[in-house]
């Protein structure tokens, strides 16, 4: 049988982060050999709000460094920038005669974006979930694995693959969000903030690129307070998110510790001592992160190797997205 296909995209707008990992990364390396996959690097997307060119070479770079020393490998699914597949390009061009002002104007990303950026509301802003929907289905992906946040994009990609079947015949299947638990894992920020983020408090989100004291740092700084007021009480979230870390990166026994320290305190008898908890994460995590950090900057700095993996991956995608686009050219009557 067929493999299904799998595609999904990260921009490279900063350094990826440990919800980054868990959210994401994590689960495209655990698809990696039960599916067809395609994950790639949203450099164009990127431009629609950060439209100095000047980081983003290394952030990309970065980014697919990154994503190997996670685990993804280059022989197995097709890692790729998005740029490198115009492809996409013309299959966003058809889409977007298929894409309505008014149902792209009442997007929640637009709107959030019109909010934060209203001297830059640019087309392509408008027209962003157009090409993600073309990032999707010019490799005719099904399963897309990405936040919530995402799921509005994914039905609007849906819309557009209807619209195209239903005005020149049946090309696409339809795309949709995929998770792999059915409870997400989400790492919140280390000040309590919201969620861990590229673009929030540097201080309060853990880098895939940190050195170890930078860990430990940002950990013991992390938000806690005096103790719980009664034995078994429900975790604070701020807490919460330090066990999340801990089940993440520590040992069972270690978490139990903590767990039973945790439950059997009460106001005028804490026995959890926060401070221990954060100096024992700090040490785990920087255990986890510093393999991971060291492959991604060998990785980096070997501009040979990095290449080869961004030629190989342009290679695989493009063949696929052409095998598409011959397709959409010939339902649309455009292959002269
Ligand atoms: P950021 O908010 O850091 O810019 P993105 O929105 O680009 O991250 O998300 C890239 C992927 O990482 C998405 O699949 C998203 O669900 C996941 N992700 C981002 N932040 C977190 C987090 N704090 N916890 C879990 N997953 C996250
Ligand atoms: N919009 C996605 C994000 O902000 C990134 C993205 C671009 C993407 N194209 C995609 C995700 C295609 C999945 C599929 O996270």
């Amino acid at each position: 049988m067929e493999k299904e296909v799998v595609l999904s995209g990260i921009r490279p707008t900063g350094f990826l982060h440990l919800g980054n990992y868990f959210g994401a990364m994590r689960n495209y390396v655990r698809m990696q050999d039960d599916y067809t996959c395609y994950f790639f690097v949203a450099n164009w997307h990127s431009l629609t709000t950060h439209p100095d060119t000047r980081q983003l070479q290394e952030s990309v770079h970065r980014v697919i460094a990154e994503n190997v020393a996670c685990g993804l490998d280059p022989d197995k699914v097709a890692l790729y920038i998005q740029s490198d597949v115009p492809e996409i390009a013309e299959l966003y061009l058809y889409l977007n005669m298929l894409a309505y002002k008014g149902e792209l104007e009442k997007t929640v990303t637009f709107k959030e974006k019109v909010r934060l950026q209203p001297d830059n509301v640019n087309a392509g802003l408008l027209t962003y979930p157009v090409l993600q929907a073309a990032d999707i289905l010019i490799h005719r992906a099904v399963k897309v694995p990405v936040g919530k946040d995402q799921e509005q994009h994914l039905e609007m990609a849906r819309n557009f693959a209807e619209r195209f079947n239903y005005r020149y015949g049946d090309v696409f299947p339809l795309p949709y969000a995929f998770n792999y638990h059915s409870e997400l894992v989400r790492i919140m920020s280390l000040d309590g903030n919201g969620k861990m983020s590229k673009s929030e408090n540097q201080m309060a989100t853990l880098y895939l690129a940190d050195d170890d004291d930078s860990i430990r740092k940002k950990i013991m700084k992390a938000k806690t307070d005096a103790g719980p007021a009664m034995p078994n009480a429900e975790k604070p979230d701020y807490i919460q998110n330090l066990f999340t870390m801990m089940h993440l990166v520590s040992a069972q026994s270690t978490i139990q510790k903590f767990e039973d320290d945790f439950n059997a305190s009460s106001a005028g008898n804490v026995v959890i001592r926060y401070g221990d908890m954060k100096k024992q994460l700090a040490e785990d995590m920087a255990n986890f992160i510093k393999p991971i950090r060291e492959k991604a900057a060998d990785i980096q700095a070997d501009t040979t190797r990095l290449s080869r993996i961004i030629r190989q991956g342009a290679e695989k995608a493009r063949a696929n997205a052409d095998a598409t686009l011959q397709l959409v050219r010939k339902t649309m009557n455009m292959n002269y």
